[in-house]
This record gives structure tokens, C-alpha cells and sequence, in this order.
């Protein structure tokens, strides 16, 4: 059979079970590992998948001998703020100082100060300073992603993260979901005037919609924010002109925002590090996914994090993402969440395979798509330099990809660093 490439001599195969649903509870822990197995490509697309032995059939044009490494499908973040202009690395004395997060927002800062700097930087520099962060997300091993807008607070900037965000999909392989998060935050001149900002966010769906920029919208519903009735009013206007829903939801306070998310069957509700027992219940009886971002946690400097073990146990569908963006969670990096859901979540190893792979893509709309690996699904995978599945986590804080593919080609290689 002749087909584009074949990679045996996989010492580990990850196969993530796709079901009709999120995996859930006990199913979130079940993890199908193929020893010594190999994969056929052609057009993109896996053809065939089996024993290392059996490769005698096939004639390829590439083959690659995976020298008994772990292979996996691509990692699927979930959750990212990825275009935006500037950085806040002046804020770090201020959190190490004990000042509260939403206190550097109350006063202009925090999310206000990176709003005004992605006003002030042209779509063609955002381009530019996204492709960075995007390369170092990929060189991480993710193939398939969520880029957030939400730093522009008003139409043209709004629409301005957006396009970059569909520019990067036309520039890239992978996949690219977009979100507009227009609701993330009140500008000063709107303070007192909410109702009317959140109708003035609401006003941009339509353009969103014609120029088809987002297939997502999201709110930030927290204390000084966004209150739940604000949320439930946007996002059911949203939900009625067709948009699929997320929500930043109980991060700082419970404020009833998994529940909310559960009621008006979100794709996903996110953070929870405050859910309520009732929210993770209500999670529990639907697919929402619960996407916990144990860097965020991590990077804020708090010891409290998302309940991860009792919402498996409850049955909520949990997904892992970075939330990358210049102020909660500066880091493109997969793996280092999976290090943190680990040790801080007391995620077992399957449970993190899962949750950033099939879990994530379904908290995207992604899972027809991504986080698996089977005939007849896109052939985006990595290659890793780590003995087994089991190692990933354990050794942290480094980029253990050897070689990243998407749709059957490398699109990145770690042996790049040596020969560039
Ligand atoms: O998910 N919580 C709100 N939004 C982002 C933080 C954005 C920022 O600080 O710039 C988050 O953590
Ligand atoms: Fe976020």
C-alpha cells in the first residue's frame, strides 16, 4: 500500500478513547497505551494504525523510526489570551508586594493597562508579536488552540484581535479557535455605566458574525467585574445568535458562574478554583467542560486550587489549558501544566493525558478533530524524548517534544536550535 509517511517503532502509543461525550469521572483515568506501534499518513490523514511488525505492506515516501519514543496526538490548549500589545512586568513588585489581583485592576491596571497597549500597537506588529508566542506554544507540542480577544474594550480594537487571530489561522497549519471576549473588563470611562458597556459589547455580535471572526464568546464574571446577571444576559444573546458559550467563572469568588455555564449548556466553564459544591454538581450532570488552568493559580502566587479531584470524583468533564496572557499566566507551555496538575491538582498521569488532548479539544468544539489519534482523524501528532506517558509530568519545567507534526508534516523540530 502505498502511502506519504509511516512512523514505527513507537515504544508508546497515546490513544485517548474518543466517546460521544467528555470523559468523565473513572473514564477520565482509562488511557490506551500501544506498545510498539506504528501509524500510516496519507493526505493528512492517519490510513492505518497498528503493530511496528506489520509495516512490511507499505511503500512510503517518508519514514520515520521513532527509536521506541512516546508518541501522542497534539496537545490542544483550550484557553488562551494570545494576541495582545505590551507586557506588565512592573506588576510583579506589586503582586510580590501582597497587592490583590483585582486591586491592580480596580486602580487602572492589570487587564486596563494591556488594553491600552493593544490599542496603541498596529494589527501588523500584533501579527508579528503573536507568531512568537504561537511558535513557542507549538514547539510545545500543542497543535490545536483558543485565542481569546478582550484587550480592546471597544469595536476597533476588538476587531482588530480578532482579524490577527484569523490571520494566524490562514499563516499556520493548525487550528485556531477564536473567541471574542469583548466583556473582560469595564474601562474607566465606563465605570458606573456597566449596563451600558455590556450593551455596547453585545451591539459587536453581528459584525462578529458576518465577518465570521469568532465561533466563541466568553465573559470574565467575578467580583468587580461582571456580575451572574450580567453574564446570563450576555451570553444568552450570544447563545441566541448562534455563538458557542465559555465563561471565566468562580476564580476569585463563587459567585454561581458553573452553574450558570451548566443552565445555559456552555462548551465550557473555566477557572473554578472557588466553585461551589452545588456548581460542581451541577457541572457533573452535563457536558460542560471544566477547564482548570493550574498555572493561573500557580503564577498569582495562591495556595488554593481548582478542586480537581473532587470534580472528577463528582463526574465533571475536566479539561487543562494554559490560559497564557501578560498578567495572570505568562507561559505558552503545555507541559509545564501538566506538571502543575499533577503536583497541584493530584491529577493522575492518564487523567493529564486526557485532559489535554480529547477533554480539551471537546471544551473547543474541537473533538472531531483533535486530541485523538485513529484512522480516518488528521494526523497531528508529537514525537517525545521521554521514556513513557508517565514521565512527562514528573520531569518539569522543560520542553521534552522532539518533533512536532501537523496534518502528517513536521512543522516543528528540536534540532532546529542546533542547525539555524
Ligand atoms: O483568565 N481572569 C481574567 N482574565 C485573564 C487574565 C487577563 C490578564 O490579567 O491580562 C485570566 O486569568
Ligand atoms: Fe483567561
Amino acid at each position: 500500500m502505498n502511502v506519504d509517511l509511516l512512523i514505527y517503532n513507537i515504544g508508546q502509543l497515546i490513544l485517548p478513547r474518543f466517546c460521544s461525550t467528555p470523559l468523565k469521572g473513572d473514564q477520565l483515568g482509562q488511557l490506551l497505551i500501544k506498545e510498539n506501534a506504528a501509524f500510516a499518513v496519507k493526505d493528512g490523514l492517519i490510513s492505518w494504525l497498528g503493530n511496528s511488525d506489520e509495516i512490511h505492506n507499505f511503500i512510503a515516501i517518508k519514514k520515520i523510526d521513532a527509536k521506541k519514543k512516546v508518541v501522542s496526538p497534539g496537545l490542544v490548549d483550550p484557553h488562551t489570551h494570545l494576541v495582545y500589545g505590551g507586557s506588565r512586568e512592573q506588576e510583579l513588585a506589586l503582586k510580590q508586594a501582597g497587592v490583590p489581583y483585582l486591586e491592580i485592576l480596580a486602580n487602572g491596571g492589570g487587564i486596563l493597562s494591556t488594553v491600552e497597549a493593544t490599542r496603541n500597537t498596529p494589527e501588523g506588529k500584533l501579527i508579528e508579536k503573536a507568531r512568537k508566542h504561537l511558535e513557542t506554544m507549538i514547539s510545545f507540542g500543542v497543535t490545536t488552540l483558543e485565542a481569546k480577544s478582550g484587550y480592546g474594550l471597544d469595536r476597533d480594537t476588538e476587531l482588530k484581535q480578532l482579524r490577527v487571530v484569523k490571520k494566524l489561522n490562514e499563516l499556520y497549519p493548525i487550528s485556531i479557535v477564536s473567541t471574542f471576549l469583548g466583556p473582560h473588563a469595564i474601562p474607566l470611562t465606563y465605570r458606573g455605566k456597566e449596563e451600558r458597556f455590556l450593551q455596547k459589547m453585545t451591539s459587536l455580535l453581528d459584525d462578529i458574525n458576518t465577518e465570521k471572526l469568532a465561533e466563541y464568546v466568553d465573559i470574565f464574571c467575578e467580583t468587580g467585574v461582571f456580575t451572574i446577571e450580567q453574564s446570563h444576559k450576555f451570553l444568552l444573546e450570544a447563545k441566541r445568535k448562534g455563538f458557542g458559550l465559555k465563561i471565566h467563572a468562580d476564580e476569585i469568588d463563587p459567585l454561581g458562574g458553573a452553574e450558570l455555564a451548566a443552565n445555559l449548556g456552555a462548551t465550557s466553564a473555566d477557572h473554578l478554583v472557588a466553585i461551589s459544591d452545588e456548581g460542581i454538581k451541577r457541572l457533573s450532570d452535563t457536558n460542560t467542560v471544566a477547564v482548570l488552568l493550574p498555572g493561573t493559580t500557580f503564577y498569582l502566587g495562591k495556595d488554593q486550587y481548582a478542586p480537581a479531584r473532587k470534580m472528577i470524583e463528582a463526574g465533571a468533564a475536566v479539561a487543562l489549558a494554559t490560559d497564557f496572557n501578560p498578567g495572570s499566566c505568562v507561559t505558552e507551555n503545555m507541559q509545564l501544566i501538566m506538571s502543575l496538575a499533577a503536583l497541584k491538582l493530584k491529577m493522575s498521569p492518564e487523567e493529564i493525558w486526557n485532559a489535554v488532548t480529547i477533554n480539551s479539544a471537546w471544551a473547543i468544539g474541537q473533538e472531531a478533530e483533535s486530541g485523538v489519534l485513529d484512522v480516518g482523524r488528521k494526523a497531528d501528532f508529537v514525537i517525545w524524548n521521554i521514556p513513557n506517558y508517565q514521565y512527562l509530568p514528573y520531569h518539569f519545567g522543560v520542553n521534552h517534544a522532539a518533533s512536532v507534526y501537523c496534518g502528517g508534516k513536521l512543522i516543528w523540530n528540536e534540532s532546529r536550535i542546533l542547525s539555524d
